[in-house]
C-alpha cells in the first residue's frame, strides 16, 4: 500500500448498526486501507453507528430529514457537512435513504454504496429476503457508485455467497455481511490507490502500478 500519498478522506453515512463502518475503521487500523474517516453522519437518532464513532473519537453528526422543510434543504445540509469535513469520498454504509440530485451534483462519482445482493438483482429494501423468497442459488453483495436510481450506479466489486434451501432472511444476511466486511474496505482501497476508473456504465479496475 502506498503510504506516501495523502489518505483518502471518507464521510461515512449510516442509518443503523454500523458494522460496515466498523469494518472500514478496522481496515484503516490494520493498514489495509489508506484512508481516514473524517465524519460519520446518521439520519437516525440513537443509531448504534453514532456511538461507535464516538467511541473511536471520530466526529459524528445527526442530520434528521424531518427537521428540514424540503428534501433539497436536507441534502444541502448533508453536502455542507461532508464539505466542511473535507471529504473526498462519501461512503454509504447501511444508509437507508435515496440521495437525489442536490447531493449528487456535488458528489457525483464520489459517492459509493454497498448493497446486500448481486445487483441488478434485488435492489431496494430487504434484498436478502427477496433473494430467499425468489429461490436463487447464489446471492452476495455489490459495491457501486451512486447515481439517481435505486442501486443502479456503475459496479465496482461484487462477492458471491451460496443460498441454501433452508435459509431465512437472517441466515443469508449473516453470510452476506461477512463478505460485505471484506469487500467494502477492498473496494475503498482500490479507489484510494487510484485504480478505479468509471467508463460510462462500467468500471475499469487498473492493474497495480
Ligand atoms: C448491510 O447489510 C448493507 O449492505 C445494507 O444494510 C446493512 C447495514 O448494516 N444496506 C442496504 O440494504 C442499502 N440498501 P451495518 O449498519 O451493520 O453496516
Amino acid at each position: 500500500m502506498s503510504t506516501g500519498s495523502p489518505k483518502l478522506r471518507l464521510a461515512v453515512l449510516a442509518s443503523g448498526r454500523g458494522s460496515n463502518f466498523e469494518a472500514i475503521c478496522q481496515a484503516i487500523d490494520e493498514n489495509r486501507l489508506h484512508a481516514e474517516v473524517v465524519i460519520l453522519i446518521s439520519d437516525k437518532p440513537g443509531a448504534p453507528a453514532l456511538e461507535k464513532a464516538h467511541r473511536r473519537g471520530i466526529e459524528s453528526r445527526l442530520i434528521v430529514p424531518a427537521s428540514f422543510t424540503s428534501r433539497e434543504a436536507y441534502e444541502q445540509a448533508m453536502v455542507k457537512a461532508c464539505q466542511e469535513a473535507g471529504a473526498d469520498l462519501v461512503v454509504l454504509a447501511g444508509y437507508m435513504r435515496i440521495l437525489g440530485q442536490t447531493f449528487l451534483r456535488e458528489f457525483r462519482h464520489k459517492t459509493v454504496n454497498i448493497h446486500p445482493a448481486l445487483l441488478p438483482a434485488f435492489p431496494g429494501l430487504h434484498a436478502q429476503l427477496q433473494a430467499v423468497e425468489y429461490g436463487v442459488r447464489y446471492s452476495g453483495c455489490t459495491v457501486h457508485f451512486v447515481d439517481e436510481g435505486v442501486d443502479t450506479g456503475p459496479i465496482i466489486l461484487q462477492a458471491v455467497v451460496p443460498v441454501y434451501f433452508d435459509d431465512t432472511e437472517d441466515t443469508l444476511s449473516a453470510r452476506i455481511l461477512e463478505e460485505e466486511h471484506r469487500l467494502y474496505p477492498e473496494a475503498l482501497q482500490l479507489i484510494a490507490s487510484g485504480r478505479v476508473v468509471i467508463e460510462g456504465r462500467k468500471v475499469r479496475i487498473l492493474s497495480p502500478k
